[in-house]
């Protein structure tokens, strides 16, 4: 029997025929492995099983009642079969084996944060993500864009979770067109247009209510940053940060966390949304304030970064946060207006300031010059920003 240990998880992988011959064989085996590693969670790999009869079954249910944390994967749909008719479907979770994708030979056509985007065929492509993303952040991606787009969110279907070689990746529809970004810069002439429909999807998405139960709050999310900041600021600076997260209202609209024009696709003139997985519940500020991160701050000192990141100039970038505010912020005096500016713009240093934690590869050099700005320009006036959210 092969088994590994790590982080807590043993994976051992079950082989060929489990019936009265061997089951009491293996579940000592079993027993004796779950002794000597004290895990917190068992995966029971089902790829070369080909059989399970009831005692079988019954070595998996004690195993189950020692550490609930138990489930089978890579069941082929006989085994899987086995387990659904019997009721243990219900009772542990059992995953199919995903179906195997080769990406040789197939166009590249797009590349992210996470991964890489390949053209399956006429209508599908594959997103497969970087080597050791866990498997679970990946499969939140498609069950979150799935949610979205029955919500009516304007973005790509999508299909199921496949394997890769070593790398997991999700089989969305091929949306054929354009990124939003590449758009812009091929036709600088329908800025305006475009621009409009831009506002118009964020605000799609922040007046669509999530569901809570499925969805985490934004906060929690945030304050789990200022948390993982602690080896960066002072007890003090951590409090006020915290302060900040939590005087911001309760809203249940959808955040997407990533608003930018290389997340966007053109289809038919429509603009549609994509990159799903860290889609949240809260207060729109939460978006508002990595928009005007990416698309005004960062061009601020250096117009090559954001180029880099959301795929178009500083200089139109910062006119589409300006023209969103305004559309997605009708009837507002000029005053209010300011004030709803100059916290987004806060917010953004906010979010810059805890960048560190929402990115964690990022180089040493970038975080010292990052906590230099952030100790020189935020901290001073972040006091202001508590209870300042009040739009
Ligand atoms: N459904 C799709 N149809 C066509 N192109 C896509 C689709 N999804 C993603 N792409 C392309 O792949 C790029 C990266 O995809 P994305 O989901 O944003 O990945 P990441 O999470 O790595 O940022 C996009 O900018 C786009 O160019
Ligand atoms: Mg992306």
């Amino acid at each position: 029997m092969t088994s590994s240990f790590i982080y807590g998880t043993l994976t051992v992988e079950l082989e060929g025929r489990i019936d009265t011959t061997n089951a009491a064989d293996i579940d000592k085996k079993l027993f004796e492995l779950v002794d000597a590693n004290n895990p917190r969670k068992v995966i029971l790999d089902a790829s070369k099983l080909e059989y399970i009869s009831s005692v079988g079954l019954r070595v998996v249910l004690k195993l189950k009642k020692t550490i609930d944390d138990t489930t089978v994967v890579n069941a082929s749909l006989e085994i899987y079969d086995i387990f659904s008719m019997t009721g243990f479907t219900d009772i542990i979770e059992v995953r199919k084996v995903l179906r195997e994708v080769s990406v040789e030979g197939c166009e590249i056509i797009g590349r992210g944060g996470h991964g890489t985007v390949y053209r399956l065929d006429g209508d599908t492509i594959v997103k497969v993500y970087n080597e050791g993303e866990p498997l679970d952040e990946i499969e939140r991606e498609i069950s979150y864009s799935k949610k979205a787009f029955v919500y009516g969110i304007p973005t790509a279907i999508s299909f199921d979770v496949v394997k890769c070689g070593n790398c997991y990746g999700v089989v969305f529809e091929l949306i054929n067109a354009d990124t939003f970004a590449n758009r812009l810069c091929a036709v600088p002439e329908d800025f305006d247009s475009y621009s409009v429909k831009y506002s118009a999807v964020v605000n799609k998405l922040h007046t669509t209510k999530a569901d809570p139960h499925i969805f985490s709050n934004i906060k929690e999310l945030y304050n789990k940053w200022v948390d993982d900041m602690a080896k960066y600021y002072t007890p003090d600076e951590i409090k006020l940060l915290h302060d900040i997260v939590n005087s911001v209202p309760e809203r249940e609209s959808f955040v997407h966390g990533d608003i930018h024009p290389k997340n966007m696709m053109v289809q038919d003139g429509e603009l549609l949304l994509i990159d799903m997985a860290d889609l949240t519940y809260g207060h729109p500020i939460f978006d508002y304030a990595g928009i005007a991160l990416t698309h005004v701050v960062s061009g601020r000192n250096d117009g090559k970064y954001t180029k880099a990141v959301i795929g178009i100039e500083a200089e139109p970038a910062a006119r589409l946060f300006n023209n969103m505010i305004k559309a997605n912020y009708p009837g507002r005096s000029e005053e209010e207006l300011k004030h709803i500016n100059d916290t987004i713009m806060s917010f953004a240093m906010f979010k810059y300031a805890i960048a560190p934690a929402v990115n964690k590869n990022q180089s040493d050099e970038l975080n010292r010059r990052l906590l230099e700005n952030t100790r020189k320009s935020f901290f001073p006036v972040a006091a202001k920003l508590i209870g300042a959210v009040d739009f």
